[in-house]
């Protein structure tokens, strides 16, 4: 049995990964629960024991640890991930930090699987990872040549802050996390500006899209934008195909696939919804049409939880993946 460390474990994705562990059946013979100072000392209950977290600190982060999920911000991630690796860990970590590192696996258990030459292994972006769910069934059948990505993404995405700022403005309160109040509102504009007119997060879906699917030449863009909305990512996915194909096999290819559930049936006002996914599993598609402006494209409207398959599910999952397929560093 392992030894596991969270570290961020009072934030969104650190609490909902403790009902991950939980819920994925994770066996450990120990549990260690870090923050920063701010939380430290806070008591936190799970599976009917009381943890006490502890601050982290490099001291601490030299303690053997099998594996650490991590979800504490790029900066502290770079600190300390390194600190826990040379331990010996397999850190699966949330930031953006090490995505795109030759050496680190970038991984959704549904896609690929890691080769492990470090032991970091980072979780992707939250809307690339429910978008390349469906694209990988749709690259195994008929190979995809473009991807255009428009997405609508929940505040929580943002952490604590980001409800926050919805949670205030909606009482006339000025926004503390977003340039703009974002309640009534809606932003074209996710984490800082690049000199090429995209901003980091829609760049992250470009890069991170490639690496997941092996595919370095696919044409790929995004435009990521930030709806009033709690919690669940709506993803656009306008694709492109290489083998002609039509509405209805891509309909199939859903309706078998087993972790995406297909919601397509809009004469009855039937398809996915950000307040249906949330608290959920699974990525869900529908509204598949065919793009009429371009040859062998399609539209799916794709949406999951953002914290659970876009954060602590997957990272989870990674863990899983691990332990089932018994996968060590090399
Ligand atoms: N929210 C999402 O949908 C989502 C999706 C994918 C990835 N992520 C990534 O996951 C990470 C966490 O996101 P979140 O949404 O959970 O943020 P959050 O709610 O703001 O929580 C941040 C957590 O990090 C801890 N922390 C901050 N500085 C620390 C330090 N120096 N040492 C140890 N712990 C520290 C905080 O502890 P305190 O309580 O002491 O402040 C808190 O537990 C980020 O890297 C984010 O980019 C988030």
């Amino acid at each position: 049995m392992s030894k596991i460390a969270v570290v961020g474990a009072t934030g969104l994705v650190g609490e909902n990964m403790l009902k991950m562990l939980e819920k994925q059946n994770i066996p450990f013979e120990s549990l260690v629960l870090f923050s920063s100072e701010k939380s430290a000392g806070k008591e936190i209950t799970f599976q009917g024991k009381t943890y006490i977290v502890e601050a982290l600190t490099e001291e601490k982060a030299r303690a053997h640890f099998d594996y650490v999920l991590m979800s504490a911000g790029g900066q502290t991630s770079l600190k300390y991930s390194p600190i826990f690796e040379s331990a010996g860990a397999i850190v699966i970590d949330n930031s953006s930090a090490f995505r795109m590192f030759e050496d680190i696996d970038l991984i959704v258990p549904e896609v690929n699987e890691p080769k492990l030459k470090r032991g970091i292994i980072a979780n992707p972006n939250c809307s690339t990872i429910q978008s390349v769910v469906p694209l990988k069934y749709l690259n195994d059948q008929f190979g995809i040549t473009r991807v255009n990505y428009t997405t609508y993404q929940a505040v929580s995405g943002s952490g604590v802050k980001g409800k926050q700022d919805l949670l205030n403005g909606e009482k006339g309160l000025p926004p503390q996390n977003y340039p703009h109040p974002i309640y009534n509102n809606v932003l074209p504009h996710i984490d800082d500006f690049l000199e090429n007119g995209y901003t980091k997060e829609e760049q992250k879906m470009i890069d991170e899209t490639r690496k997941i699917l092996n595919l370095p030449d696919l044409k790929v863009s995004a435009t990521c934008v930030r709806v009033p909305v709690l919690d669940s990512h709506s993803v656009l996915i306008n694709v492109t195909l290489d083998k002609p194909t039509t509405v209805e096999e891509i309909k199939r290819v859903f309706e078998s696939a087993e972790h995406v559930v297909l919601i397509d049936n809009p004469s009855n006002n039937e398809y996915p919804l950000a307040i249906n996914s949330t608290g959920k599993d699974e990525v869900f598609v529908g509204r598949i049409r065919q793009d009429d402006s371009l040859d062998n494209t399609f539209y799916i409207w794709c949406t999951a939880d953002n914290l659970l398959k876009g954060a602590a599910l997957n990272a989870v999952q990674i863990l899983k993946q691990l332990l089932d397929k018994g996968l060590k560093r090399q």
